[in-house]
């Protein structure tokens, strides 16, 4: 697969070293770092916000890629920006204006995701999928890191990738179609094949002593497929 890019999620690295932890996995050669913000109504877990992104800025010289699990979207949006996030993905059901929040992500100068659990439907794609930068297809529920691939998104990403390529014929454009939960050396190549080219990695890579070892089986797995 061509340009696979690995995502690093810091939510299972060690909270007490972060900036050490962001710095080993860059380094390591991950692509960009995901950041998991949760709030503890959206999602039933709390993290960190944009304190933490801002403090960990100047530690990485890639991307971070915010995953917003928060309720209301639109107030934070802002911070998060100015903290240094280059990508903001959000959940559909968590803003009462889908178009609206991209448009202000997009205002705010970063890239603009959009999210979908595993039981949220494609649809939310039908009258935006041209104004995002990336799509995330969420293969767990939210709100926890170590939890098992749900198989249901292999299809999921399918149809994904058909709608996205649609988008690239048509208009030349790429957007980006990123997978989050139970991502693993031993799955990753399934999950390249069904379409996904950003892969989310948290208790695969942060679980194992050799962060670069890791991140280059997956590499090599994903263009494997
Ligand atoms: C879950 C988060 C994920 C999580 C993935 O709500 O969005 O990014 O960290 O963790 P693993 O890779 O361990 O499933
Ligand atoms: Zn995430």
């Amino acid at each position: 697969m061509a340009n696979c890019l690995i995502a690093p999620s810091i939510l299972s690295a060690d909270f007490a070293r972060l900036g050490e932890e962001v710095r080993a996995v860059a380094a390591a050669g991950a692509d960009m770092i995901h950041f998991d913000v949760m709030d503890n109504h959206y999602v039933p877990n709390l993290t960190i916000g944009p304190l933490v992104c801002q403090a960990l800025k100047p530690h990485v010289n890639v991307p971070i890629d915010v995953h917003l699990m928060v309720k209301p979207v639109d107030r934070i949006v802002p911070d998060f920006a100015k903290a240094g996030a280059s990508i903001i993905s959000f959940h559909p059901e968590a803003s009462e204006h889908v178009e609206r929040t991209i448009g202000l992500i997009h205002d705010c100068g970063c890239k603009a995701g959009l999210a979908f659990n595993p039981a949220t439907p494609l649809h939310w794609l039908d009258h935006v999928l041209d104004e995002l930068d990336l799509v995330l297809i969420m293969s767990v529920n939210p709100g926890f890191g170590g939890q098992s691939f749900i198989a249901d998104a292999l299809g999921k990403l399918k149809l994904a990738r058909g709608r996205i390529d649609a988008v690239r014929a048509r208009t030349g454009r790429d957007i980006r179609l990123e997978v989050d939960g139970g991502v693993k050396v031993d799955n990753i190549g399934a999950i390249g094949k069904a379409g996904a080219d950003t892969f989310v990695a948290g208790s695969a890579i942060f679980g194992t002593p050799d962060y670069a070892a890791t991140i280059a089986a997956m590499r090599a797995a994903a263009a494997a497929a």
